[in-house]
């Protein structure tokens, strides 16, 4: 395969928000998982201080809270001042304690110096709540929520810049599911009254890549918003937990900007595609696994223990990493329009990190943030490449699928003019070779591979098969000075300069 790259051609700059990270109240992800009072291994805010150094080797930009279908009915006022009494999670079953809330989440954020991101209640919620919510994060003393808010010891504004209304409030099994004629009116009356507290917020609001919802949310709400929300899971695994293989997942590496190329189209007709962008606040190859949560009887805890099934590390595999490099490039080289993406959820379920009572696993897609975050560049260039070989892979319904082996994305740094390119070979046996044309030969240049002993290999307690390494000894130069990468099987790679 050949790749030229053009290192004066930059596309656009990326919003480092696309390397977004979620967190929602469900199983292990708050409670157990980044916040764990009383653990030797937590601060003296109880936030694990071993996963927060992971989220800060990988520089988090933004976390969005507190869900998710949780946030559908989520009172946050539960979650606020010195005495928080237990609620009823209607979402997903459980007694939710409210030790962790706004001021807990905004001190975990500044903790790791990213960006709150509040996903607010629009389905047993109302436009007052949410701008309440508002009041309570951004008014200095004004009303009686910013004075909550002072009473609660934290007497400064929180300034949280971005909020959506909503979440999947299309979806029937939502709480508080909307209809599309309802659903525009619904966003324009919240941003109304969020706006109408702090003009300076962002607002999203809850869509999917489909065309009634998109106009007649547009139409109605499109002048107050500043993103528009979409979601994405692949390998679904909501009620029955056999994650697809390696191959099957290889198969869902094709087309993945189906739903960008969507909404961009439809912004574009708007004239909105200069005022919204897209959020992909959450996305993550693999779906949770909830089974039974609309069906399963009082008393009945089976379908809680199924949920421990999300925590088995030898789940996520190489095929993840592959996969979410594959994502990530995607959001690469759609970075003018897509400004933020949440890889859902960060900590525990399918998460980046496993937390365990004597520290943490690092699963294999935490080491393609960890690579995307430190090695690639701000300004995405343009790249073109020739020959790209295809694989015939079927995905787990036995459907064929043709995509192209290789996935290829260059960047530039503007801080040093340093060239970075990501190189993805989903191949599960064979190596490439790639001929890369238009890195200066008196550039010094360096290889992290991130790859398995096979590509089912994962990490888990005591077991790192995946981490990632530096093998420049599979980078050379041919005698026309284009650089040639000797990709191995089944690996996540960048190109660097020293
Ligand atoms: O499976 C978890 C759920 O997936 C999130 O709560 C929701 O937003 C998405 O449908």
């Amino acid at each position: 395969m050949k790749v030229k790259i053009f290192a004066d051609r930059i596309l656009f700059e990326r919003d480092p928000m696309i390397y977004g990270q979620f967190l929602e109240h469900f199983h292990r992800q708050i409670y157990g998982g980044i916040y764990d009072p009383g653990n030797l291994l937590s601060d003296q805010d109880g936030f694990r201080e071993d996963v927060l150094e992971a989220l800060k080797r990988i520089r988090v930009p933004v976390i969005r809270w507190p869900g998710g279908c949780y946030a559908s009915a989520y009172h946050w006022e539960n979650g606020v001042g010195k005495e928080r009494i237990p609620s009823y999670d209607k979402a997903w079953r459980v007694e939710e304690s409210n030790a962790f809330g706004t001021d807990e989440f905004v001190r975990l954020c500044r903790k790791l110096g990213c960006e709150p991101y509040i996903c607010t209640n629009a389905g047993s919620g109302s436009p007052e709540e949410m701008s309440n919510w508002v009041e309570y994060c951004n008014l200095t003393s004004e009303g009686q929520y910013a004075r909550k808010r002072i009473a609660g010891g934290n007497p400064e504004p929180y300034r949280v810049k971005y909020w959506s209304v909503g979440n999947e409030n299309y979806l029937e099994g939502e709480i508080g599911s909307k209809t599309a004629d309802q659903w525009g009116p619904f966003v324009r009356e919240a941003s109304k009254m969020m706006k109408r507290v702090d003009p300076g917020i962002q607002l999203s609001a809850a869509a999917i890549a489909d065309v009634d919802w998109n106009v007649q949310l547009l139409k109605a709400a499109g002048k107050w918003m500043n993103w528009i929300s979409i979601h994405g899971y692949w390998d679904e695994l909501w009620q029955d937990n056999s994650p697809a293989n390696y191959l099957q997942c290889m198969a869902r590496t094709d087309n993945l900007d189906r739903d960008v190329r969507k909404i961009r189209g439809l912004l574009n007709a708007f004239g909105l595609e200069k005022q919204v962008r897209i959020a992909y606040d959450e996305w993550n190859l693999r779906g949770w696994h909830h089974p039974m949560v609309d069906t399963a009887p009082l008393g009945d805890t089976n379908f809680l223990k199924a949920r421990d099934k999300n925590d088995d590390n030898q789940t996520y595999t190489m095929a993840d990493a592959v996969f979410s490099a594959c994502f990530l490039n995607m959001l690469l080289r759609n970075a003018d329009i897509v400004g933020m993406a949440n890889f859902a959820p960060t900590v525990n379920t399918r998460g980046l990190i496993f937390t365990h009572e004597k520290g943490i696993v690092l699963r294999p897609a935490y080491y393609v943030f960890e690579m995307y975050t430190q090695l690639m560049g701000n300004e995405v260039i343009d790249c073109f490449c020739q020959d790209i070989p295809r694989m015939e892979v079927s995905d787990r319904f036995g459907q064929r699928h043709t995509v192209d082996q290789l996935d290829i994305a260059a960047t530039r740094c503007d801080a040093d003019g340093k060239i970075a390119v990501s190189l993805v070979n989903k191949h599960p046996t064979d190596s490439a070779s790639v001929r890369l044309a238009g890195i200066p030969a008196d550039r010094n240049l360096f290889l992290r591979v991130l790859t398995g002993p096979e590509p089912d290999a994962c990490n888990d307690v005591g077991v790192s098969q995946v981490v990632p390494h530096d093998r420049n000894n599979l980078v050379s130069r041919d005698d026309s000075g284009s650089v040639i990468i000797q990709l191995p099987p089944c690996c996540v790679c960048v190109l660097g300069e020293k």
